[in-house]
């Protein structure tokens, strides 16, 4: 079993993945800014470097979940995200070269791609983002393939594309499931950027956590590489069409009201995730007809 460390482990992905880390029988400490009564945290801010080299010791593995997630808010406060993301990246990979900790793996995004020029998207195709936030994780799989040439460390990026599942609490929320599902829960409008067919590759909870767990053997396996990743189902669905289920499973209907389309916000965004299958023995097994039942269950248990 493996000592590790999360960093981002009170947020909406870190809680599930500390979770089912803990599960499986390893040793897990969480460093996040704010607590999470599962596991043991220190609360602590990644771009702190002095507490990262007190912290990130003693571990074999660092999961780096901590960033800025909002890629609206990038536009407007990019030095925020430059200094989060890749500065805090900075502060934890040197904590780990000065400690003597190997593996990192780490939450990169579909961002990397910009607007891809065919789909489904492969890990090999052009990366070219369209805001800050997309260029701070594109920075931070660079920073991470140089840490591993030089270091003799092992790192492993996983691009998510749309990621989804109970206990998602953003602030703002301005990712689409939850939003939806509140905003049809409680009448309010339900609101779509374009006609509603854009079609993005929704990946559920659970599915992504199972590539964390399967990225530790890896590590072990193929060491001193830097492997990178698409976590996706390679099944695209419209935006409608989501909606469209929750209105079933919550028994109400959505009283849609459809916005010009965003600037940069591409039709079609669905990947190829057959490399993971290949090399990490890894395909997202839950359809979105029941991650979407369980997301509501969720949502639903609140109330
Ligand atoms: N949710 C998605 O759809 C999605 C898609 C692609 C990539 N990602 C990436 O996955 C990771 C996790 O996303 P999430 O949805 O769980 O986000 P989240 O906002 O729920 O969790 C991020 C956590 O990082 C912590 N954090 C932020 N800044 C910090 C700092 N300076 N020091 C210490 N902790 C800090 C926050 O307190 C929070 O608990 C992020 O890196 C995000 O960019 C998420």
């Amino acid at each position: 079993m493996a000592k590790v460390i999360v960093t981002g482990g009170s947020g909406f992905l870190g809680h599930h993945l500390c979770k089912a880390l803990i599960a499986e029988g390893h040793s897990v400490k969480n460093v996040d800014l704010k607590p999470n009564p599962d596991v043991e945290t220190v609360i602590a801010d990644i771009c702190d470097s002095q507490k990262m080299l007190e912290v990130i010791t003693d571990a074999d593995t660092v999961f780096h979940l901590a960033a800025l997630i909002e890629a609206g808010e990038s536009v407007k406060f990019p030095q925020r995200f430059v200094d989060v993301n890749i500065s805090g990246t900075v502060s934890v990979l040197e904590a780990m070269r000065q400690n003597g900790v190997k593996n990192f793996i780490f939450s990169s995004s579909a961002a990397v791609y910009g607007e891809p020029l065919h789909t489904p998207i492969k890990e090999d195709d052009r990366t070219l983002p369209i805001n800050p936030y997309g260029m701070t994780k594109l920075a931070m799989e660079a920073l991470v393939s140089s840490y591993v040439a030089s270091y003799q460390m092992t790192g492993v990026g996983l691009r998510y594309f749309n990621l989804y599942g109970p206990e998602e609490h953003h602030e703002p929320e301005s990712h689409a499931i939850p939003r939806f599902i509140h905003q049809i829960e409680t009448g309010q409008e339900v609101t779509v950027w374009g006609s509603g067919e854009h079609q993005r590759d929704f990946i559920y909870i659970t599915d992504v956590v199972d590539a964390h767990l399967q990225a530790i053997a890896l590590c072990q396996n193929q060491p001193e590489k830097y492997h990178y990743f698409n976590l996706s189902t390679n099944r695209p669905t419209m935006v409608r069409e989501v909606i469209t289920m929750l209105e079933e499973l919550l028994g109400k209907k959505a009283n849609i009201h459809n916005f010009p389309n965003r600037p940069g916000d591409p039709l079609v965004l669905v990947a190829d995730s057959s490399k993971a299958t290949e090399l990490l023995g890894w395909k997202a097994k839950v359809a979105i007809q029941e991650g979407l039942q369980k997301t509501v269950e969720y949502f639903r248990s609140l109330s």
